[in-house]
């Protein structure tokens, strides 16, 4: 594998997982009955799958392997989920 397509794929996860992250905080803050603030976190998860989609797109255009990287759970079903980790300023 060229090493460019295994920077992608690995800048991918990154990708993901900003945008897993935007989303968790977007539901928190809506929870807090923030809705604006929830509006603009949602906002940056869509743009981050956003930049995940184009780098995939890119790949497939220049026939290169795509790995899409895997969903793990870290919590079992109906445990409350896990706080972002990420500090918010
Ligand atoms: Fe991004």
């Amino acid at each position: 594998m060229k090493e460019l397509t295994q920077a992608i794929n690995t800048h991918l996860e990154a990708e993901f997982h900003a945008s897993h992250s935007y989303l968790s905080m977007s539901i928190w803050l809506r929870e807090k009955d923030l809705a604006g603030f929830a509006e603009y976190m949602l906002n940056k998860s869509n743009e981050e799958r956003g930049h995940a989609s184009r780098m995939i797109d890119y790949l497939l255009d220049c026939d290169e392997q795509v790995f899409c990287p895997p969903f793990s759970r870290r919590n079992a079903p109906g445990t409350p989920p896990r706080r972002c980790s990420i500090r918010c300023w």
